[in-house]
């Protein structure tokens, strides 16, 4: 029952610099005190739209003490948001990191905020707000930031940018049990919001398990820090893994989504913030000339590979149970899928480019016979770049017997007119021979080759590869002629590089979302839809996996994975690229 409800009614308006999502939400909501129900763990399920807009309030002065509104609903009127020349920069904003003692905290987040602020692309009013269970005061935080900025930043170290950051930087040492440090955050984001105009428009970043995300976005209601008011905004951030299969990722959505609207969640995939990945976009669509060849009457199949050279280093207790299906294929690889074979968007607005990905991974699904379109194996011991290698095994804290996969590789066929046929093969695997991350489309063989067999001897497949890392860039293989008085075919390449083609350097995957975050532009995150139709493609090859109650073949460290790999792709008469 919810007790001592007392609604009152406030109007959103519609200024420019609302997300086209945020416009679209209905113009009155109803705002009602937070009811004693959401106590953590006890999480009423009510579910509509219209309920779910039933936010906790915040005392009617505050937002006009703090003066949001004016703040926010200035629009710049000589900034045309065409014109390519003018950065895109977020506007007043706090980011909450959870989780700040973590891998992905450390090496990617903090080295990006800075990278952001070092080009520009933050604004003065910028706070950052570290929350974890350390007897830390924000110099000591600051100093974490710093030591994560010089080890890990793409961009130069420069004071004066550290010392403007530095001003906004604050820790709030707390546990997810505990109200007083929630309130405390509370407290230390208003403060932020006066001394630093961050104009109450708060990111709260979750990289920490998804067992605890209901605790946390329950607090975070609780105390007054998810209500929305005229012109600001509450978003949350997401990392993968979106569950462990399509029932805990429902269960996982049903948590989110009673807190917060579909908008304010942003899930994320970094494969999607890659410049790489965002060029397969302008590849396809901004040519005329891939466009007619992309499709089933010239493709013959379809390899998309993440390989890494590392093995799971210190993450067994992320890793062991998950492997490597669940990790990288259940999103990155899948996203890469969707990517290559969805049609052209009408435009990239968020809504039209989801709805295209998802009419692919509605169409695509692993063939019957999961013992002749799948593939496993775990790493055991080898040499990698020239030194010995322990097996998956021998890891620190990997048990005993453990059945998790460290390599993955599984046809998908695409029901479709364009594809029905094209076989996708997605392969992805810890300590292989090299890092390397692609998609490459081959060819079918020219109807009719007027030379002889001999010309031709060394004439390969054409194909088209999308190189996504390391060594980013487009490949196009296709025969030649040998120079010299013979008809000699032999394959070539001709590559585009983004090193020689372009003076600027790529920004991190990180740099991209979370600035899309703090501007509220959705296009790169997947929203749940996705997701549920992405484990439903996965859901059946776990599960027959596990119920062979077997080990994972084995393949030495340094190569390219188990035999069962390479006679999956030989039943249907190719050959996994040598990437
Ligand atoms: C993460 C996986 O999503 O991607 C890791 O959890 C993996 O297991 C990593 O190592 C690889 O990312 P990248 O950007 O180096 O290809």
């Amino acid at each position: 029952m919810m007790r001592g409800l007392v609604s009152a009614t406030y109007a959103f308006t519609t200024s420019q610099k609302r997300a086209p999502e945020d416009a679209a939400t209905e113009l009155t909501a109803t705002r009602t005190p937070f009811p004693d129900e959401f106590a953590p763990g006890s999480l009423p399920r009510w579910r509509s739209a219209a309920q779910r807009r039933g936010r906790g309030p915040i005392p009617p002065t505050t937002a006009a003490e703090i003066g949001w509104a004016t703040m926010n609903s200035y629009v710049n009127p000589l900034r045309d948001p065409q014109d390519r020349r003018l950065p895109r920069i977020a506007g007043p904003c706090v980011l909450v990191i959870f989780g700040v003692t973590g891998d992905l905290s450390r090496k990617k987040l903090m080295p990006a905020v800075y990278d952001l602020a070092n080009r520009g692309m933050l604004p003065p009013g910028f706070g950052l707000v570290g929350f974890a269970r350390r007897d830390w005061a924000d110099q000591d935080f600051a100093q974490v930031v710093h030591d994560a900025v010089k080890e890990n930043a793409r961009t130069p170290f420069r004071e004066e940018v550290w010392e403007q950051l530095l001003e906004g930087i604050r820790f709030v040492p707390g546990t997810f049990d505990d109200d007083q440090s929630f309130e405390r955050l509370r407290d230390t984001i208003r403060d932020l919001d006066t001394a630093r105009g961050t104009g109450g428009n708060h990111a709260f970043y979750l990289s920490i398990p998804p067992s605890s995300f209901e605790q946390v976005m329950t607090q975070l209601r609780r105390h007054g820090m998810t209500e929305r008011h005229e012109g600001n905004w509450n978003r949350v951030v997401i990392e993968k893994p979106f569950g462990h299969d399509l029932e805990s990722a429902r269960e996982l959505d049903d948590v989110v989504s009673v807190l917060f609207e579909p908008h304010e969640v942003f899930r994320i995939d970094h494969y999607l913030g890659k410049e790489t990945v965002q060029n397969m976009l302008a590849l396809r669509f901004a040519n005329q000339m891939f466009e007619p060849i992309w499709n089933n009457h010239y493709v013959s199949h379809v390899e998309i590979t993440m390989a890494e050279d590392i093995g799971i280093g210190g993450r067994a207790g992320y890793f062991d149970g998950i492997g490597i299906a669940r990790d990288v294929i259940q999103n990155h690889l899948l996203q890469l899928l969707a990517l290559t074979a969805m049609e052209e968007p009408t435009s990239f607005e968020a809504g039209q480019l989801r709805a295209e990905k998802k009419k692919v991974l509605a169409a695509a699904r692993v063939p019957d016979r999961y013992d002749l379109h799948t593939a496993r194996g775990q790493y055991a011991a080898g040499w990698q770049g020239g030194r010995p290698v322990i097996g998956y095994l021998e890891e620190d804290g990997v048990p005993e017997g453990s059945t998790t996969e460290t390599y993955a590789a599984m046809r998908v066929d695409i029901d479709n007119r364009r594809w029905a046929g094209v076989p996708f093969y997605l392969r992805s695997a810890k300590r292989m021979p090299r890092r390397v991350t692609e998609v490459a489309l081959s060819f079918k063989r020219a109807p009719h080759l007027p030379f002889t067999a001999t010309d031709t001897e060394e004439l390969g497949t054409n194909a088209l590869v999308m190189r996504i890392q390391p060594d980013e860039g487009v490949t196009l293989r296709f025969g030649a002629k040998v120079p010299g008085t013979q008809m000699e075919i032999r394959e070539v390449s001709m590559d585009f590089g983004y090193g020689g083609s372009f003076t600027e350097s790529s920004p991190e995957a990180y740099e991209r979302l979370i600035l899309d975050v703090l501007l509220g532009d959705p296009p790169l995150f997947p929203q749940q839809e996705e997701v549920e139709l992405s484990w439903k493609i996965l859901d059946p090859v776990i599960e027959y996996w596990a119920s062979l109650k077997q080990q994972p073949e084995q393949y030495a460290s340094g190569t390219w994975g188990p035999a069962s790999g390479r006679e999956m792709l030989a039943r249907d008469g190719f050959s996994w690229r040598r990437p």
